[in-house]
């Protein structure tokens, strides 16, 4: 479905963006994940390993170019999307010492330039980035009383893996 779509990005300072899913690190993933993020800690493997393969399009950050030489992950990102109307952006992150110099930034213009994501609407949850993702067309909610959600239910997740935690 997504090929002949564009998969890698370079820039001037030897950074690539990725689409490929066997580029990922995954310890580099499930690490910052666990240990570090807000949204997510405690995580499993098996279930980052299962949000990835499920999420129809994962970028990595890469310093180096996996496709020429050495390369180390330091960033990611993945889209859910039907690719027609619906798109949610999740697990967000540039690692520590990768940070500050605009990786996340040229992250979200790529994400958002997809050709088929770009006309989708983009939804994402966030404790204190909003200043960045307003910086690509995010906005608060409007209309929230049309708005309904069920709430994850980390349990019932985890139960569904057959995972006992
Ligand atoms: C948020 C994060 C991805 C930013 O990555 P980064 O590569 O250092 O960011 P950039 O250098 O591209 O700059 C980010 C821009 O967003 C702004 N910003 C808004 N909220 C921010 C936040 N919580 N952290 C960092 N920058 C933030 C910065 O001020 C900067 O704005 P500028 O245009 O004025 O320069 C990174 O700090 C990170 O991984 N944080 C921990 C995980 C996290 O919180 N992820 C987001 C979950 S929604």
């Amino acid at each position: 479905m997504l090929v002949n779509e564009k998969i890698l990005w370079t820039n001037n300072d030897g950074f690539t963006i990725s689409t490929e899913k066997s580029f990922l690190d995954i310890d580099v993933i499930f690490n910052f994940l666990s240990r570090d993020a807000y949204w997510v800690k405690g995580i499993t493997k098996e279930l980052v390993v299962a949000s990835i393969e499920n999420s129809i399009l994962c970028y990595g950050v890469y310093d180096g170019n996996p496709n020429d030489g050495p390369y180390k992950q330091v960033g990611f990102a993945r889209v859910v999307s039907d690719l027609v109307r619906f798109s949610w952006l999740g697990d967000v992150f540039i690692l520590p010492e990768y940070r500050g110099r605009g990786l996340s930034k040229w992250l979200m213009s790529v994400i958002i330039e997809h050709p088929k994501l770009k006309g989708t609407s983009f939804q994402l949850a966030t404790k204190d980035a909003h200043s960045l993702y307003a910086q690509y067309g995010f906005k608060p909610l409007g209309q929230i009383e049309n708005r309904m959600i069920r709430s994850l239910d980390w349990e019932v997740v985890y139960q569904g893996y057959k995972i006992n935690k």
